[in-house]
């Protein structure tokens, strides 16, 4: 297993410290992206086992979450630089608290949104981004993946569209993390009519059983909401496609309607509408990044983290883990994602 020894973020560079030959070298193993490219980059490496720096704490690593932005930042069309560890969300148990971190002991069992480092036996993160887990939920592979989907559709919900009651709602990717989540949320929020777009008969069936309103193929989506809807369409489109699909949603909007951008998975370019478009009927076209409003608003984001772990643990909402792979099988992870394969979450197992 190859070491790498410079991992942003990851502690120390282990060729620079100093290595009397009586000192133990400190390594953890972690899936790696070297340098951007297809899954295949991942590596399963040792790397620097990570300190937890002041307001940190450290994390052994049970379940680590798989998410879209993970493949983004294997890909290259996301943040991310390699090398770098990715994974934005686990769940673990915390073996070391940092300078300054009152509320969070050595032993407490927790889930945590990383913001990155995640693929690893080890993670360091801001305490303020960790939660003590309810025992109910402590050994499920669903504890690593609380804290993503489910306040990202809440803040869609709230913050960027600002739902209102009878407002009927169009979530596209119905079936994915955040599309199952959102639905819910929107039950839970007393929200709706809320209908959703998959790409596949097969999927169509696996989002049915969330309570939508009604699922449609995404061919000819445009025609099926006018019938849906009585020819008025829909008030809101949450669209993590863009592309064609988001060009074609326009049309599927009813007058005064929103359509809330929250990702580009289809790689196309984006869609900038042109205003006096969206003038002539009252449209809005409202960008949403979950982790930007973090930035903006932290406190208002934190409370919305707790609320999704207090909706999970008592059962409101179901985030379901279709796949549960090893650490080492991160790769075959991607591949489900990217292939349009997965549904639901998928979880790798650490420990
Ligand atoms: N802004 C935010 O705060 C935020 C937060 C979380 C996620 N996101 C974004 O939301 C999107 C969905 O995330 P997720 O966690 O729900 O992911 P996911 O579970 O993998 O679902 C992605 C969905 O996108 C659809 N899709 C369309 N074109 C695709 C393509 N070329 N490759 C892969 N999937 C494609 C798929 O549904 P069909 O096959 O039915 O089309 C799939 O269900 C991603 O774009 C992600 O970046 C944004």
């Amino acid at each position: 297993m190859r070491l790498i020894t410079q991992v942003p973020g990851n502690g120390t560079q282990l060729a620079d410290a100093p290595h009397s030959g009586h000192e133990k070298v400190r390594i953890v193993r972690a899936m790696v992206i070297p340098a951007h490219g297809p899954p295949e980059v991942l590596e399963y490496c040792e790397v620097p086992d990570p300190a937890p720096g002041p307001g940190e704490v450290l994390i052994r690593v049970a379940f680590a979450g798989v998410n879209f932005t993970d493949v983004r930042n294997r890909r290259g069309d996301g943040l991310g630089i390699p090398p770098m560890i990715p994974g934005i969300e686990v769940a673990g148990v915390v073996t070391g608290v940092g300078p300054g971190v009152a509320d969070l002991a050595e032993g407490t069992a927790v889930t945590a949104l990383t913001g990155g480092h995640s693929y690893a036996e080890m993670v360091a993160c801001d305490a303020r981004r960790v939660l003590p887990l309810p025992p109910g939920l402590v050994g499920d592979p669903v504890s690593a993946t609380v804290m993503g989907v489910l306040p990202s559709a809440l803040n869609l919900l709230r913050v960027a569209a600002r739902a209102r009651p009878d407002e009927t709602m169009l979530i596209h990717g119905a079936s994915g993390g955040v599309g199952t989540a959102l639905v819910q949320a929107a039950a839970v929020l007393g929200l709706g009519p809320v209908h959703g777009t998959v790409s596949s008969p097969a999927k169509l069936q696996y989002a049915e059983r969330y309570g939508f309103d009604g699922v449609h193929l995404r061919d000819g989506f445009v025609e099926s909401l006018h019938a849906a809807t009585g020819g008025r369409g829909v008030d809101v489109i949450f669209d993590p496609i863009g592309g064609e699909v988001r060009a074609h949603s326009f049309a599927a909007l009813a007058p005064l309607g929103r359509l809330i951008h929250f990702g580009n998975a289809s790689l196309e370019p984006e869609v900038v509408p042109p205003a006096v478009d969206l003038r002539a009927r009252g449209l809005g076209y409202v960008g949403y990044s979950g982790g930007q409003h973090a930035l903006f608003e932290f406190e208002a984001v934190r409370r919305t983290w707790i609320e999704a772990l207090e909706l999970v643990e008592s059962g409101r909402v179901t985030i379901e883990v279709t796949r549960v792979l090893g650490l080492a099988d991160a790769a075959e992870a991607h591949r489900l994602i990217e292939s349009r394969s997965a549904v639901g979450k998928i979880v790798l197992a650490v420990d």
